[in-house]
């Protein structure tokens, strides 16, 4: 008898301290059972969220299929919480388990994500990131992508391909030792097989917070697609792996993947993340992630700023007036031009800002059972950081639909930095590309607008420069038109 009131006062307790939890979840909108708020996103979650977090204030909770996730919409709550290390989770998703294993860069958590994060940004950084040899490359790069402008001006083209190919051979030199041969039909596939896995219906979207759905339904719903489209790139990882083994040799590394391998072998710890086939797993995937993060963000941001230079001429004049006044025509732009050229600068923020290409960010999760500004995280609570919504506040930015590079140029003509354009997120493991994105960005804008004028195919079909579906943004298909710019004085004196 004794026992069983005890046991049942236990269990009060218990229900008292799980509701007591429950209660202090973070406010959000309530969803159905099962799907949760998922049916609710709408075709642009960017937007449906945006409009939540008016509502629901900085730190909002929603349940997506069986997964709380927690939005934050405040960008310095995103700055104090990005360097809270019990936050700096990073668990997968169920469906994409099959493949990935909890390895790589992108998916490891605690001492293994400490070891290769740190790993990797001192070994990008010794193989040439922000060094000459690395301008370099991009140069290279530049030069080619505008040998193929020239042989296609005055005929409307999609710039997707060609731009990514140019991207990814900067990348993919510094981490394989070689051009990433767009001709080898094996990698051609590849790259289309990716661009399927990261576009606007990806296994990263809605579906991935419904294993059960997609397992009953892999077909229509995009499961096994999704799984062939990130498969694919693990057999080329592989190769490249097995090719660099065997002529590895110690005192020689040339790439990133010979820099990795000396350290897995001398590495002596099994319990570290680079220990024997545990190390040439998290090899091999950290170069896919560094590959898919830095090509596919890199590309579309362009593509968005070569759209919006085609959608609005008047920006593109002035970026063409101040690369006529600090770079000339003659000489290739280098990143020593970018400090003198704030137009640059400016319209390249506001291209990062409008566009929101991640717009959530990159989820992370609570390690352990939490608690931030009075509210309780369950252990494995997914946060995602409203990006979108930040770079789109009207408090902040007055008139946020509007593309104006000029809202990043304070009255004195100086460079206006702003702390609430967060593209590549903040705090411990904020994205550790973003100096090599920002000057592949800028390189590529000037080094083609110096040489030609971009225009839309049809100005009368100009494509929405807002609100596109899905968790990736990525920039419309669109024609765009180059025409070489012959005349030596620039067209915004003209029209001045
Ligand atoms: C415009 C271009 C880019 C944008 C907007 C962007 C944005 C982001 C964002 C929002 C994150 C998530 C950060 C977090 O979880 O806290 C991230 C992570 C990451 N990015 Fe980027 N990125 C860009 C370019 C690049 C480039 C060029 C590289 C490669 C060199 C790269 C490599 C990575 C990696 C490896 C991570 C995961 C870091 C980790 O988990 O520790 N990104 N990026």
């Amino acid at each position: 008898m004794y026992f069983q009131l005890f046991a049942l006062l236990v269990i009060l307790i218990g229900i008292i301290l799980v509701n007591k939890k429950r209660r202090k979840l973070p406010p959000g909108p309530v969803g159905i059972p099962i799907l949760g708020y998922l049916p609710f996103l709408g075709k642009v979650p960017s937007l449906t969220v945006a409009e939540l977090a008016k509502k629901y204030g900085d730190i909002m909770s929603v349940y997506f299929g069986q997964y709380l996730v927690v939005f934050i919409n405040d960008v310095d709550l995103m700055k104090e919480i990005g360097k809270i290390d019990v936050f700096l989770g990073r668990n997968q998703l169920e469906l994409m388990k099959p493949i990935r294993e909890n390895c790589g860069l992108i998916f490891l958590e605690e001492k293994g994500w400490q070891e290769w994060r740190r790993f990797t940004l001192k070994s990008l950084k010794d193989m040439g990131f922000g060094k000459n040899s690395m301008e370099g490359l991009i140069q290279d790069q530049v030069e080619d992508f505008c040998s193929f402008l020239k042989r296609n001006v005055n005929s409307p083209i999609y710039l997707k391909d060609p731009i990514e190919v140019a991207v990814i051979n900067s990348l993919w030199i510094i981490l394989a030792g070689e051009k990433y041969d767009i001709e080898d039909p094996e990698k051609r596939e590849i790259l289309k097989l990716m661009n399927e896995a990261f576009s606007d219906q990806d296994i990263l979207g809605i579906t991935a917070f419904l294993p059960w759905l997609a397992r009953l339904f892999p077909v229509s719903t995009g499961y096994s697609k999704g799984l062939q489209c990130l498969g694919a790139p693990l057999n080329l990882g592989k190769t490249i792996l097995a090719q660099h083994k065997e002529k590895y040799g110690p005192g020689q590394e040339k790439d990133f993947i010979d820099l990795a391998l000396t350290k897995i072998y001398e590495t002596t710890d099994p319990a570290s993340s680079f220990y024997k086939d545990v190390g040439l797993k998290n090899l091999v995937f950290t170069v896919l992630d560094i590959f898919y993060t830095g090509s596919d963000t890199v590309s579309s941001t362009l593509g968005w700023a070569f759209l919006a230079a085609a959608s609005f001429p008047e920006t593109q004049w002035k970026l063409q007036k101040e690369i006529d006044e600090v770079v000339g025509r003659e000489k290739i732009p280098s990143l020593m031009d970018k400090s003198k050229m704030v137009y640059t600068e400016a319209f390249m923020f506001e291209v990062l800002r409008k566009s929101s290409m991640v717009p959530f960010g990159v989820m992370h999760t609570a390690l352990e059972d939490a608690e931030f500004h009075g509210f309780f995280f369950p252990k494995r609570t997914i946060l995602l950081w409203n990006l979108y919504g930040v770079h789109h506040d009207e408090k902040h930015w007055g008139d946020p639909h509007v593309f104006r590079p000029e809202r990043f140029i304070n009255p004195d003509g100086s460079l206006r930095k702003d702390d609430h354009l967060v593209p590549f997120f903040t705090g411990k493991r904020n994205c550790p590309g973003d100096s090599l994105a920002i000057n592949e960005f800028f390189m590529f804008l000037t080094g083609v607008l110096q040489r030609f004028n971009v225009e839309l195919e049809d100005p009368k079909t100009m494509p929405d420069f807002g609100q596109r579906p899905g968790f990736i943004l990525k920039p419309p298909a669109h024609k765009l038109m180059f025409t070489e710019r012959s005349a030596m004085k620039c067209r915004l004196d003209k029209a001045g």
